[in-house]
Formats: C-alpha cells, sequence, structure tokens
C-alpha cells in the first residue's frame, strides 16, 4: 500500500491519552486503588470479549445499548461475540462461572478498563471509552449496600478535590410495583401522544419508563406532569428506600430525590442513582451539571442469566467524564514530579558506568533521566534543561579513568567531581 492510502487518525470516536495528560489518569487510578482499598474491594478483571448474548439477555433487548450499540463479530468458528459495553454482566458471568458465590458474602469487586458502545461521539461521548465500577454481590438485600456503593463513588470524587457534587436518587420498585407503574405512566402518555417526539411514541410499545429519559425538549415538558413511581411502590419497596434515605442522611450524602431517573439498562429494580458535578462557565455566570456515573441495585441479572437469586448493587463511572470534568472544574492536580538528576556520558566506556549507576541510584529510590542514546556532551545538556532537571552527572573518559563524576549544578552552572562510590551519597545530601 503506499503511503498516501494510510489513514493516520484513530478511529471515530477513540482517543490516545498522550504522555503528558497520563498525570490526571494516574490520579484517577490511584484514587481508584485507595477508595477500593478503605471500603475492602477486591480488583476483578474480565475479558473484554464476550458471548454477544450475555449483554443481550442481562442489558436487554429493548435498550439502547443491544439495539444500536454494540460491536458484534462472528469467529472464523461460528461463534458470536462482543466487545464489552458495560462491565456488570460480566461480573456477574464471572461471579457464577468461578462459584464466587462461595466465597465470603456479600463479594466486592472493582474494574476499570476499556469499553465500547457504538454512539455518536461528541464531548463524553465515545466509541471506546474507560469505566471504573463498583459492585457488591449476594449476602443479604440490605439498603446499606446501596449506601456504602454510593459513598465509596462520593470519597472517589472528593479524594479528586471536586465539590458540588448531587447523587440524583430514585426507586424503580420491584417487577410487581413496576408493572402497575408502567400502566398509569402509559395512559398518561397516550393523554399527550401528539406532544411527543417519534422515539418516545416508540418507546411506549417497547420500553415505557425510558419515556422519561427522553431529552427532546417537547417530551421534557410532557415529563414534568408525568406520574411519579415513588408514589406507586409496593411495601417491601417502600421500606428499603426509605432505609436508604435513612441511611444516607446518616452520611449526609449529597442526594436529592429525582423521579426521573430510571437508568439505561433493564437489570436495574429498587434503588437507581446518578452523579452529576456542577460545572461553573468561566465568568462565573451560568453552571451546568455533567453526568459523571451511575448505578443502581440488580437483584433480577443473575436470574436472568439463569443462576438463584443473587441481590447485587453497584455503580461506573466514565473515566473520560472524570478527567474532563477534572479540566472543566480547573481542579490542579500537581503533575509528577520531574526528575532532579540528569545524567550525561560520553564515549562507550562512560556509557556503560552510566547505567550502573542509573541501577544503583533507583535502588537508592532516586530516579535518574539521560538521553544516553546521544553522543555529544551539548546534545545531551540540551535534553537535561528541557527535563527541567537539578543536576546533571557528567562521565567522560577521565572520569572513568578515576572512577569518579562531575556533579554540575544546572542553575548555577557550578561543577564539582566527586568518587563514583561517593556519589549517591552526596546527591542524597543535596535532594
Ligand atoms: P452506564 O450508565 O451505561 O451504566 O455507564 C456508566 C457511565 O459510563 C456513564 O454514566 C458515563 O459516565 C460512562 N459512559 C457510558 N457510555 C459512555 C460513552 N459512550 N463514552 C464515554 N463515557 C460513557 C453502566 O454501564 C452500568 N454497568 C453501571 C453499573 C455498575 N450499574 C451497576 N453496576
Amino acid at each position: 500500500m503506499s503511503k498516501k492510502n494510510i489513514n493516520l487518525s484513530s478511529v471515530k470516536g477513540t482517543h490516545d491519552i498522550l504522555p503528558h495528560e497520563q498525570f490526571v489518569w494516574e490520579k484517577l487510578r490511584k484514587g481508584i486503588r485507595h477508595v477500593a482499598e478503605i471500603y475492602s474491594f477486591s480488583r476483578i478483571d474480565t475479558p473484554i470479549l464476550e458471548n454477544l448474548d450475555l449483554f443481550q439477555r442481562g442489558v436487554g433487548e429493548a435498550t439502547d445499548i443491544v439495539e444500536k450499540q454494540m460491536y458484534t463479530l462472528t469467529t472464523k468458528g461460528g461463534d458470536k461475540l462482543v466487545l464489552r459495553p458495560e462491565g456488570t454482566s460480566a461480573i456477574a458471568r464471572a461471579y457464577i462461572q468461578h462459584g464466587l458465590s462461595h466465597m465470603s458474602q456479600p463479594l466486592k469487586v472493582y474494574y476499570d478498563g476499556p469499553f465500547f458502545r457504538y454512539e455518536q461521539p461528541q464531548a463524553g461521548r465515545y466509541r471506546q471509552f474507560n469505566q471504573v465500577g463498583f459492585e457488591i454481590i449476594g449476602g443479604e438485600n440490605d439498603p446499606i449496600y446501596d449506601v456504602q456503593v454510593m459513598i465509596t463513588a462520593l470519597r472517589l470524587l472528593e479524594s479528586l478535590k471536586f465539590k458540588n457534587i448531587s447523587i440524583h436518587l430514585n426507586s424503580i420498585g420491584c417487577k410487581a410495583c413496576r408493572a402497575i407503574y408502567k400502566k398509569k405512566l402509559l395512559n398518561y402518555y397516550k393523554n399527550n401522544k401528539k406532544e411527543i417526539c417519534k422515539d418516545c411514541n416508540r418507546r411506549m410499545l417497547d420500553n415505557p419508563l425510558r419515556l422519561l429519559d427522553c431529552k427532546d425538549e417537547h417530551c421534557e415538558a410532557v415529563k414534568k406532569e408525568a406520574p411519579s413511581i415513588i408514589d406507586d411502590l409496593c411495601t417491601p419497596c417502600r421500606k428499603h428506600f426509605k432505609e436508604v434515605l435513612e441511611y444516607a442522611e446518616e452520611l449526609k450524602l449529597p442526594y436529592q430525590i429525582d423521579p426521573f431517573i430510571v437508568r439505561g439498562l433493564d437489570y436495574y429494580n429498587r434503588t437507581v442513582f446518578e452523579f452529576f458535578v456542577e460545572i461553573e462557565s468561566a465568568d462565573g455566570e451560568k453552571t451546568t451539571s455533567l453526568a459523571l456515573g451511575g448505578g443502581g441495585r440488580y437483584d433480577y441479572l443473575f436470574e436472568i442469566l439463569g443462576h438463584r437469586n443473587t441481590p447485587a448493587i453497584g455503580m461506573a463511572f466514565g473515566m473520560e467524564r472524570i478527567v474532563e470534568a477534572i479540566k472543566a472544574c480547573n481542579i490542579n492536580l500537581l503533575p509528577r514530579q520531574k526528575n532532579k538528576i540528569f545524567l550525561i556520558a560520553i564515549g562507550i566506556e562512560a556509557k556503560k558506568k552510566g547505567l550502573s549507576l542509573i541501577e544503583e541510584f533507583a535502588g537508592s529510590g532516586i530516579n535518574v533521566s539521560e538521553s544516553i542514546g546521544k553522543n555529544s556532551l551539548g546534545a545531551q545538556l540540551k535534553a537535561s534543561d528541557k527535563e527541567g532537571a537539578s543536576w546533571a552527572l557528567i562521565l567522560g573518559q577521565k572520569e572513568v579513568f578515576k572512577e569518579s563524576v562531575i556533579i554540575r549544578d544546572l542553575k548555577t552552572g557550578v561543577q564539582e567531581t566527586v568518587l563514583l562510590k561517593k556519589v549517591v551519597a552526596e546527591i542524597k545530601k543535596r535532594l
């Protein structure tokens, strides 16, 4: 193929995370590990490829994810696979496959990694994106776990210095009370059929709860007067929700009840929630809400997948959304400290000695930068300047012969020669 024909852009809806952007991602990953440890979540990793029917069944045939957004492929052997669009179904699959119900319950797991959805790319919406998720599976169907998932997620955002966080909280009940509510909702929308968009007319037939999710301005107006599911919760669901609210009060979670949170995946029941942060415009005049993540209870998922009834609750954040919100909120996360020491070596013997010296420094916990592939002193000094190092260690033929090294203060230009065997101790004194 001629060079002219190669498309050198990343695939539509995917993006690179470049070296200078990595420090924000590293802070985020560090925050994830930290809160996971505090709240006793163990890491789980599942494959990127899964069987297609896992999500068809788990997420639901009438959802946007399954209807429109999955990257599917058929292997040479005829297996129908999918690039995972979300993590919860895959974790439920792993829980069942590996008999994780035999471990101490509930099982608390977390994950982060890439997910894939065929969506129209825009800010905060990609075709390959990363999620971090927390799941509590098994044990009792206790509202305390609902609040534990929310507090873990909240602490992660707080560790990244977010302020103005809000949790929009709702209950969508169980199969029984939801069926009653759906009828009521449908009746209401039938009376307003002419006011709503084409998509919502279709949703009336296959997924009425999703009517509450529509962002069309005419539908928003109709939605405002729609009946609220909370009024139709059955006694056990009402009790569960009341206890969630009591625990949330106790922990002072920044929540607000939002009867329009229904979530886009079919496996949810009872508690559902979404996390938002408020972002101020540059002139401080306007604030917009950015949705960072969401989750809820999914007590039916295990039965849908053919396993026994297993209570579970979880949530996931979009990691790109968090990174974009960090930028939009002007949160100042300090980049990685650059290395203060830069090694310069001229000639093959000096390079050999230099490599050993880098190892010796690393053994003492000091990282040393270098540009040892360059030959001239000038080029290496220029590189040390770019790195912003404070001291250069210079090794030439003469130094190798005398088992010594020059320490050059890169700000003042003052140089001093010390014995190689003393250089680590000498640098430690200066750091
Ligand atoms: P979800 O709401 O579909 O839930 O996705 C969770 C988060 O992933 C979203 O709030 C958003 O921040 C991010 N996200 C989703 N799609 C995209 C996209 N195309 N581009 C960028 N970010 C995106 C779930 O996936 C559930 N599995 C969450 C859960 C865990 N429920 C229980 N446990």
